[in-house]
Parts: C-alpha cells; structure tokens; sequence
C-alpha cells in the first residue's frame, strides 16, 4: 500500500480507556505534531478533491477544523464550520444527532452554503456516523451537493451505513486497538 498511509497510522496515538472504559481513543493530536504524517494528510485529499469541482469544505467541531481549513486554501474552496450548539452569532439552522446518552446538535449559517454548491465535509474521524449524518442534513436542508464525506479515521463497514443517505465515504485509515473506538 501508500507508504504514506503506514506514517499516518502510526503517527496517531492510541489512548486505552479515553475517555471512559472500553474506549480505545484515537488521538490525532500526536498526527498534527509530526509534520510529515500530517503533510501526507492533507496531500492525499488535496489531490482526491481538488479536480472535483468542490466549492465549499464544511468541517465539523472541533476536530474537523483541524484538517478542513488546510484543505480548502489547497483547493480553493471556501470553509464552513458546522458548529456545537451556540456558538454562531448569526441566523442559523440546527441538527440534532443522536449520542449514547442522550443527543447532540450541529448548526450552521445560513447563507454559508448557496444552493447547488458542491461541497465535501470532512471530520477527523467516524464512529457511528451520526455526526456526519447530521452534517449531511444541514448541507442539504440548504440544498447544496454533498458529494463526499472523508475522515482520517474509521471502520469500512460504515461506509455502507444507511446514516450517510448512501453519500460516499472516504476513509484513509483504520482505528487500531479494536474495540469500540471514539
Ligand atoms: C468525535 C469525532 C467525530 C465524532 C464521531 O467528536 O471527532 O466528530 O465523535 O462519532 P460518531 O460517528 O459516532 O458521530 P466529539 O463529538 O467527541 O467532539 P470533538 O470533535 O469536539 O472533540
Ligand atoms: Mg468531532
């Protein structure tokens, strides 16, 4: 495989039991200290999107901000932060999600996103796909194109998932250490 897949997982921390027991955590902030793994990462999306006529990168809080902004300036698209709860000062639209306990929410401005913009959200890792799930609505809702999701991290099995609307997944590593994984 793209030696520059192997820097990348290993370059991300594995943390048993984050943050409660049971978790194999998979820290990104170790990727984001190693200058050449995090170059690969942003290269190997730059190179997959910037052909594809993206407009608009939308990257999730917190940890979707840490990749989605570099990727944008590469491409020369812009970037729209899908923000936790609050945080936005102007007219927003708001989706919920679904956690293990109780729900979440996402929310974007409205007028971010024009109509029929092609857009990819990116976050840094994937789980149950919830999250990406409700990214997916508020791009929509403002009927924008979703074309992809990509994350660094996460399972094959959800690409499948029906969560994600059958919006393809773009994944570039596996989590390691088995287990459920956050
Ligand atoms: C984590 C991760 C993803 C999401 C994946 O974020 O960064 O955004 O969970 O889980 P899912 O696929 O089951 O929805 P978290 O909400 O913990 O917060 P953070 O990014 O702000 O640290
Ligand atoms: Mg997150």
């Amino acid at each position: 495989g793209d030696p520059r897949l192997e820097a990348i997982s290993a370059a991300i921390r594995v943390v048993p039991d984050f943050p409660k027991k049971g978790i194999m955590f998979q820290d990104i902030t170790t990727l984001l200290l190693d200058h050449k793994a995090f170059k690969h990462t942003i290269d190997i999306f730059v190179d997959r999107y910037k052909d594809m006529q993206i407009s608009v990168v939308a990257g999730v809080e917190a940890r979707g901000f840490m990749f989605g902004p570099s990727i944008a300036l590469a491409i020369g698209a812009k970037f729209i932060p899908l923000r936790k709860p609050g945080k936005l000062p102007g007219k927003v639209i708001s989706e919920s999600y679904e956690l293990e306990y109780g729900h979440d929410r996402l929310e974007m401005h409205i007028g971010a996103v024009e109509p029929r913009e092609r857009v990819i959200i990116i976050d840094d890792l994937v789980a149950t796909g919830g999250t990406l799930s409700a990214a997916i609505n508020l791009l929509e809702s403002q009927e924008a194109e979703v074309v992809e999701c990509a994350c660094v991290i996460g399972l094959p099995e959800v690409k499948g998932q029906h969560k994600l609307k059958g919006k393809p997944l773009y994944l570039l590593v596996e989590p390691s250490g088995l287990d459920e994984f956050c």
